[in-house]
């Protein structure tokens, strides 16, 4: 496939003269025949998160991911690389590996096959027995290409597309001052949710929800759509960065203690210098950009090493094609991808991975999404189901909590004959992009 020359430019996120106006009809939603072409000409293309590279940090250790219907392996090798292979035997197809693992060997436990983590077939049973000849040391695991990027594990079914350098861009670059693969997930989550998977991708696309679904965000990130800049890329990737500092349209009311004053604090600012809300908004946050340049080494950010004048105070919250989010946040990362489920369009499995950069001396971390966290690995993810909030209480009032109260009722609406398109407002211009990526893709035309 040709993809145009130079990716990187950003087009308008808030510009609708760059879309055709392809319409969102609720049909995109439950259609398993959009489902179906879903998985034919986007997911078999598309590059796949696995995990984590800390997960697999010794040869033998293998990532097992579940897509659908598929399975994947992303095992360590001897020389440190990862390589990807269908978790299928190639004599009858069995799926060999339930879930993420070490082994030296895969052993088949229908006939005993046995794999070495290079792919490569070592044992078989009878192996005389074959008219076509002994299979050992000549049969492979069917590969899939595998990289790295951020400190995830990546694959793609596609033998012939883009590299994930190419397919990611310009997120690499646009990131590459943070030290994102030392990012520690404290809190990780995968929820079964009553929603179609795009819901998802929507709801990460726009800010124009918060005010009604957030209400605790805009007075510690700035929700004013005039003080955002919404970006997208040609590739459908997409993001908003939003400065972390009070919105001056969402005042407290007077006398409530106003968070953005501890921030402050913490940086050895005094909020009582500013003479009016407007001073301590603005101001108060370039002094503390200003507080963070001088003080991040003495404090232990060490992270903040690479990072430039926006990323230290400002939240780049960014979306990559078609299902990956990252909140790209001064102390945190947090990770939001949802897939579908697999037979069912009008459900999905929602990820949330609570990533925080270490800060010397500090023994916890605010997750943003999760709460206070202790600053170290989680070893499981807790697979939950959210039952309208009842199957993860301890997340009740968080913002992620907030966005999958909303999925169920947005599901049931798309059913409705009252529905037809969306009627979006500019700073929405990116859902709408978001759909005709993917028409572009299920159309055969992939950006
Ligand atoms: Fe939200």
């Amino acid at each position: 496939m040709n993809r145009p020359a130079d990716t990187t430019l950003p087009l308008d996120g808030r510009d609708p003269a760059n879309l055709r106006g392809d319409a969102i009809t609720g049909d995109r939603y439950f259609s398993p025949e959009f489902a179906k072409a879903e998985w034919d000409h986007m997911w078999t293309r598309i590059w796949h998160v696995a995990g984590r590279t800390a997960e697999i940090p010794e040869a033998g250790d293998m990532l097992v991911h579940n897509f659908m219907k598929e399975s994947v392996l992303c095992i360590r090798q001897d020389d440190g690389n990862i390589r990807a292979f269908y978790n299928a035997c190639r004599h009858r197809g069995m799926r060999m590996v339930g879930e993420t693992t070490s082994l030296d060997t895969i052993t088949c436990p229908y006939h005993g096959w046995r794999w070495g983590k290079d792919g490569l077939l070592q044992h078989a049973q009878d192996r005389h027995d074959f008219p076509q000849g002994d299979p050992c040391g000549k049969l492979r695991l069917n590969e899939l290409r595998c990289d790295t990027w951020g400190g995830f594990v990546w694959y793609t079914m596609d033998p012939d597309g883009p590299t994930l350098g190419e397919y990611l861009a310009p997120m690499p670059e646009a990131y590459r001052g943070y030290p994102m693969d030392t990012a520690v997930r404290v809190a990780w989550y995968r929820i079964a949710l009553g929603a179609n998977w795009k819901f998802v991708t929507d709801n990460f696309s726009e800010s124009y929800h918060t005010r009604t679904a957030h209400p605790q965000v805009p007075p510690w990130i700035d929700q004013d759509v005039e003080t955002a800049r919404h970006e997208m890329w040609p590739a459908g990737h997409g993001r908003t960065v939003q400065p972390m500092r009070p919105s001056l349209s969402d005042r407290l009311p007077d006398g409530v203690e106003h968070p953005f004053a501890a921030i402050l604090r913490q940086w050895d600012i005094d909020p009582a210098q500013y003479a009016t809300y407007e001073d301590f908004a603005l101001q108060g946050w370039r002094d503390l950009k200003a507080a963070k340049r001088r003080l991040w080494q003495e404090r232990g950010y060490v992270h903040y090493e690479h990072m430039d004048d926006e990323q230290i105070t400002d939240s780049p919250h960014t979306v990559i094609f078609p299902n990956v989010t990252i909140s790209f946040l001064p102390d945190n990362l947090i990770f939001f991808r949802s897939e579908p489920h697999p037979t069912d369009p009008e459900k999905c499995f929602f990820d949330l991975w609570c990533m925080a950069f270490p800060v010397e001396g500090q023994e916890s971390c605010q997750s943003i999404m999760a709460g206070e966290k202790p600053l170290r690995e989680v070893e499981v993810c807790e697979h939950r189901d959210f039952d309208g909030g009842r199957g993860i209480p301890e997340l009740a009032g968080q913002i992620v909590y907030q966005d999958m109260e909303l999925a169920e009722a947005m599901q049931a609406g798309m059913h409705s004959r009252g529905y037809a398109d969306a009627y979006l407002p500019a700073q929405e211009t990116r859902v709408r992009f978001f759909h005709e990526v993917l028409n572009d893709w299920i159309e055969g035309r992939r950006p």
